[in-house]
């Protein structure tokens, strides 16, 4: 066994830095911006309009094949309207950009990424999910303690989280944080959609996830942090004047098998694939 598979399997996560050159990282950045400059008002009225529950479910659960923006709770003032320019308000890009477009879909598919999955055991890869996560200044969300496998869940587990840090991530402005060998953890709940077309959080295991020993996990721009299903890991707000956008792709092992009522579904036409 290598070295770094032994650190994973010891601790549920890795930390490589320098991954990603600056001109990928960039080049991500640039074209998450044009995602968003391109993000139609009509669209985000999903949001802002009250009645709004179903819709808004409705847009999260359609978006595992799809390239749509989601915004910061905080962005919207009491009547609903937006207290900052689209740009600085959005919270996430989900959740297939892999599949959907060529500058995602190049980093997402890079040998390098494939090799990594491959030496950490991951035998029959599918790229299921990808996020590009701004955490912008400000008013950047807080990500509570949660486990991957919570939301991606396959029998056996088999999530693996690629983390990729476009931009330095800091105790400032929000870098994650991981519990070291918190993936022996049993899974604490299950969150999956319903019969009448919404979702639910089954709870399994009424205990918290454990907070003492949870370490920061600073990242400079191009790491790539791996994170195990399982792992209880969560991120701070950003309160700074700097944001610090991530880009997080999620894949599964083809061999275990994956719940029809996992919230991400694909239709027929765009199977999920492998590197
Ligand atoms: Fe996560």
């Amino acid at each position: 066994m290598t070295d770094r598979r032994a650190d994973y399997e010891r601790d549920g996560f890795l930390v490589l830095e320098r991954f990603l050159d600056d001109a990928s990282c960039d080049a991500l950045i640039e074209r998450a911006g044009e995602i968003v400059r391109a993000f139609s008002p009509e669209t985000y009225s999903i949001f802002t309009t009250r009645e709004q529950t179903r819709r808004t479910d409705d847009y999260f659960l359609e978006s595992g094949d799809q390239i749509r923006c989601f915004f910061e709770e905080d962005a919207f003032d009491a009547s609903g309207a937006l207290v900052r320019p689209v740009e600085q308000a959005i919270n996430k890009i989900g959740h297939a950009l892999h599949d959907l477009d060529p500058v995602f879909a190049r980093v997402s598919r890079d040998p390098r990424l494939a090799a990594l999955a491959a030496s950490l055991g991951l035998e029959r890869p599918l790229l299921l999910q990808s996020m590009y996560i701004f955490k912008q200044p400000f008013i950047g969300g807080e990500v509570t303690s949660h486990q991957d496998h919570t939301f991606l869940w396959t029998d056996p587990p088999s999530a693996v989280g690629f983390w990729l840090a476009l931009e330095d991530a800091t105790l400032d402005n929000g870098c994650l944080w991981a519990l070291p060998g918190g993936h022996a953890e049993p899974p604490r709940g299950r969150f999956h959609r319903t019969p009448g077309g919404g979702t639910a959080y089954e709870v399994l295991d009424e205990r918290p996830l454990p907070e003492a020993g949870m370490v920061p996990l600073p990242a400079p721009k191009g790491t790539c942090i791996v994170l195990h299903g399982l792992l209880p890991h969560r991120s701070g707000p950003n309160r700074s004047p700097r944001s610090r956008q991530a880009y997080s792709l999620h894949v599964i092992d083809a061999r275990a098998a994956y719940r029809a009522d996992n919230w991400l579904q694909r239709r027929p036409e765009l199977p999920l694939r492998g590197f």
